[in-house]
């Protein structure tokens, strides 16, 4: 691979990293999901892994490879994706919260496919509120865990965003956020990203663009400045 020099900056450091999108199923043969690809969390993983990290990859519906060298755990719901990462979490130096997790599951699932009614034309889904997983580990104890999350927003206006991430960061109580702009054309299955790094003051840490590889070890950089 084209893999930079590895730095070993990361050697010895427990590192979590969820990556992809959750599905939350309807019925056996449906579910609501999103676009999420999965790459920047797999670049971060893989990242993480060459410069020496122990890394421990959730990963919810990937539509790319799985990264070799992590220890994998396969998830595809927003409940499974939280057992897994508030598990794996326990005692990791870094957890990067790089996954689209759905913010509503259908409220009942369905044993059989569900049927179109003949005298309906239209179907109402009841959702409820899934758990804010990054929030929940912000709010929580997690001693010496650094904790990283992402935001993805579609608002056009550049300082909106970052207004949106700021909001993000704290209510969610996480060390650095990663603000990037998503849409029909950007984020999601690209390959180049551009992200803004925000820290505990609301300050931007940095700004990176480039490939989804090269805005993965940008994140990484600011990682091991705030570990050490
Ligand atoms: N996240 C999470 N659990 C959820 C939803 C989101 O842990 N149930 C995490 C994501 O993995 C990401 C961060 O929170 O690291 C921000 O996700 P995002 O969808 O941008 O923010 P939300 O808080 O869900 O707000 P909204 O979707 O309303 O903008
Ligand atoms: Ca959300």
């Amino acid at each position: 691979s084209n893999t930079p020099a590895v730095h070993g900056d990361l050697a010895g450091r427990r590192v979590v990293v969820s990556a992809g999108g959750t599905r939350e199923p309807l019925d056996p043969v449906r579910f609501l999901g999103n676009r999420s690809s999965g790459k920047q969390g797999i670049a971060i993983a893989e990242a993480a892994r060459a410069r020496g990290a122990q890394v421990t990859l959730v990963a919810a519906n990937l539509e790319v490879a799985e990264p070799a060298g992590c220890d994998i755990r396969r998830v595809s719901t927003a409940l499974e994706l939280q057992a897994a990462v508030t598990e794996a979490s326990r005692g990791a130096d870094v957890v990067v919260m790089a996954a689209a997790v759905a913010d509503y599951r259908p409220a009942t699932v369905s044993e059989a496919k569900i049927k179109k009614d003949q005298s309906d034309d239209g179907l109402t889904l009841e959702l409820v509120r899934n758990p804010d997983i990054l929030a929940g580990l912000g709010h929580g104890p997690h001693d010496g865990t650094l904790l990283v999350g992402f935001a993805a927003e579609t608002e056009p206006d550049d300082e909106r965003i970052l207004e949106l991430g700021r909001a993000k960061r704290e209510a969610k109580r996480a060390d650095l956020l990663v603000v990037n702009r998503v849409g029909w054309t950007e984020g999601f299955a690209a390959d180049e990203n551009s992200a803004v790094v925000i820290g505990v003051d609301g300050e931007i840490v940095t700004r990176l663009h480039g490939s989804k590889v090269s805005v993965a070890d940008g994140i990484l950089d600011v990682v091991v400045s705030k570990l050490n």
